[in-house]
């Protein structure tokens, strides 16, 4: 007996060890592990991810638990896994690089959790393969607008059910070339259920490869800054099911428009707010708006000094900025579908923007007006200078089929140096130049890596800066009583240190922070605040923020109104009466797009913002209607630019 135990002692450590050995990475407890590659662990009311998992392990679902974090070790060394599902979890947070060894990674499924916002660019690193995430119904307010660079590879992205505002023009871009242009690698996008108001042009005019695109159940606002729209769809037809199924994205403002569908809408307008007079409904003209668009704040992308002459002796000396717009620069766009990792070829059409005075103009047009119709071609000679700034010699290239020869050479300096390329063009656009500046038409071809996605190292907040002004719940539309003070408020999201400059409706311009106009304007990180408020205040503002080269920039309206009396000679409505005691309601219809913030100014001198309650008042939340049950009142309205404000006086 005893020396039967003896025997088995090595035996059963024998077991013990093929057990315990690859135990770490057999199928976890509490997991199924049917197939040698797959781990379900389904149902089971797990916390956090088990460790142990097998390192050649190809499908996990660990779907339908109570999974809360994710440790930075939780997933490290699974090379393998090709399909990931952690749906309708409890995950409030994604660490920073969670999924680095990933790369093997296609699907990675997040639906139905908690995630309020994807904080960082790193929070995807090492996905390389990655082909489809489902970041559906969580609670995201925000993605990082560098976060989906780390996806080259990305084709499907639901986003559906969040509750995203907002999103930067690049968040959907999943690769950069040239540090400067973004493209987005999507095929199939899903916005839907959000809280989306507009979308930035960019977004879609960056993603060539999209086949279909999910906007419905948002509170799109038809205006002037979704004019885009429209054309955007016709020429990419198919993507939506619209207009006659159920997936049209319909406009929730201006009131005008609501219920009507977004791609209904020809030519979606800015107009400024106005008040229906008694007699008439509706304002007579629609105003075009006067606001200007960020494209007009941008940076240009880079500069060129051009030193032209021909055959004939005409010479001419220009200094010119590329004007930047991103990604209507490269057309046709990229063929995305080649491997992320093979250089592109990028067509590249950019405006120069060259300031001259007369002579340089007539001696520009001497050399340049043949070039009109069709753009001079010019080939790479020697190099002029390396220091401090490249500058080559550039001569017109042999021409055949009888275009011009006309001897063109030009010494070339340019920043970004890749536009300095072996072939470049050069055309005069003529409908856009004068005698004060003219437009030249710059065309290169390039071929360009992707851009390296970031790594921790080089992710400094300062290498890739980013700016988005925050429009959620910001007030654009505000009124105030001279002498009183006002605070234009400019939240803004980024990647840190932005700079905020403020543009004040008669043109001068306040960096922040700083103040000016004797002190009464102060603008500081939170806003604009201006105190013992002018008439002459009144006007749109610009918020302008800058981090980098990226800028956002918000109007904002503002009113200015000294009393409740109108002027003499002005327009007063028909007198409502009540009795002491009762109530009376004074209504008031505001036209405009985006639709019209109401305030109302009361005898004694005091605003009420539209939602505010006031003692004696009711001011009910959505309702353009001031409820008193105070004594009689007469009612005068007026009609102004910027905010409309009812009068009403005792
Ligand atoms: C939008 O999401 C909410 C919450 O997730 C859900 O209750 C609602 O049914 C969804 N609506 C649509 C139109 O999908
Ligand atoms: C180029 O742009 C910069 C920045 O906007 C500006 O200061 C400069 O005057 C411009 N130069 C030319 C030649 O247009
Ligand atoms: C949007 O506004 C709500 C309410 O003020 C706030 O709770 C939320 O954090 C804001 N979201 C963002 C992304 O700023």
């Amino acid at each position: 007996m005893y020396r039967g135990v003896c025997v088995s002692v090595p035996l059963l450590t024998l077991l013990v060890l093929t057990f315990v050995v690859p135990m770490g990475h057999a199928c976890p407890r509490s997991c199924n592990c049917y197939q040698a590659n797959e781990v379900h662990c389904t149902f089971r009311s797990l916390l956090s991810i088990p460790s142990g998992l097998p390192p050649y392990t190809r499908r996990i679902n660990f779907g339908f638990n109570s999974i809360s974090t994710i440790r930075d070790s939780s997933l490290a060394g699974l090379m393998k896994v090709e399909l990931l599902m952690l749906h309708s979890n409890d995950l409030h947070h994604l660490p920073d690089e969670a999924f680095k060894d990933m790369k093997s990674l296609q699907i990675l499924k997040l639906s139905y959790n908690k995630l309020g916002e994807i904080s960082s660019s790193l929070t995807f690193s090492g996905l390389t393969s990655l082909l489809r995430l489902y970041l559906d119904h969580n609670l995201l307010q925000h993605i990082h607008p560098r976060a989906l660079l780390q996806l080259p590879s990305l084709r499907l992205l639901r986003l559906q059910g969040n509750r995203l505002h907002q999103l930067h023009p690049r968040t959907l871009c999943t690769l950069s070339l040239l540090n400067t242009y973004y493209f987005s690698t999507l095929r199939h996008l899903d916005l839907s259920n959000n809280s989306l108001t507009t979308l930035p042009k960019d977004t879609l005019a960056t993603a060539p490869l999209l086949e279909t695109l999910v906007l419905q159940a948002n509170p799109w606002s038809c205006d002037c800054r979704m004019n885009w729209f429209l054309t955007w769809s016709l020429a990419h037809p198919g993507l939506m099911k619209c207009p006659s199924g159920p997936q049209c994205p319909i406009c929730a403002s201006p009131n005008s428009l609501q219920g009507q569908g977004l791609l209904e809408q020809t030519d979606p307008l800015c107009s400024p707010p106005v008040i229906a007079s008694p007699g008439r409904e509706t304002p007579l003209e629609t105003e075009l708006s006067e606001i200007q668009t960020s494209e007009s704040f941008r940076e240009p992308l880079g500069a060129a000094s051009l030193g032209l002459s021909d055959q004939q002796g005409n010479s001419v000396d220009l200094v010119c900025n590329f004007t930047n717009s991103e990604s209507q620069d490269i057309a046709p766009p990229p063929d995305l579908s080649l491997s992320s990792f093979s250089p592109l070829p990028l067509a590249l059409t950019l405006s120069l923007e060259c300031p001259v005075d007369k002579q340089s103009y007539e001696k520009l047009w001497r050399i340049l007006a043949y070039y009109s119709e069709t753009a001079v071609r010019l080939e790479r000679q020697i190099m002029l200078s390396k220091a401090p700034a490249l500058a080559y010699r550039y001569r017109q290239a042999p021409e055949t089929e009888g275009y011009y020869h006309t001897g063109v050479q030009s010494s070339v300096k340019a920043r970004p140096l890749w536009l300095l390329q072996p072939a470049i063009s050069i055309q005069l656009n003529r409908a856009q130049s004068n005698r004060h500046r003219v437009q030249l038409i710059y065309s290169t071809r390039v071929s360009a890596h992707p851009d390296p996605a970031s790594h921790p190292s080089s992710s400094s907040p300062t290498s890739h800066p980013w700016v988005l002004i925050s429009t959620n719940k910001t007030t654009t539309e505000l009124a105030a009583v001279v002498g009183s003070k006002v605070e234009l408020s400019c939240p803004l999201l980024s990647s840190g240190n932005p700079k905020v400059q403020w543009v004040h409706p008669d043109g001068s311009k306040l960096i922040s922070p700083s103040s000016s106009l004797g002190g009464r304007m102060q603008a500081s990180t939170s806003g604009l605040l201006l105190q013992k408020v002018h008439l002459s205040d009144a006007g749109i503002y610009y918020c302008i923020a800058r981090a980098g080269k990226d800028v956002d920039v918000l109007p904002l309206r503002l009113a200015v109104e000294d009393s409740s009396f109108p002027p003499s000679g002005e327009q007063v409505g028909p007198p409502v009466t009540s009795t002491v005691g009762k109530p009376v309601s004074l209504s008031c219809k505001a036209f405009g797009s985006p639709t019209p913030h109401i305030s109302w100014m009361l005898p004694d001198g005091n605003l009420v913002r539209q939602g505010l309650p006031v003692s004696g008042l009711h001011f009910p939340q959505g309702h353009s209607q001031l409820r008193a049950g105070q004594p009689r009142y007469e009612l005068h309205y007026k009609k102004k630019k910027g905010l409309a404000i009812w009068r009403k006086e005792r």
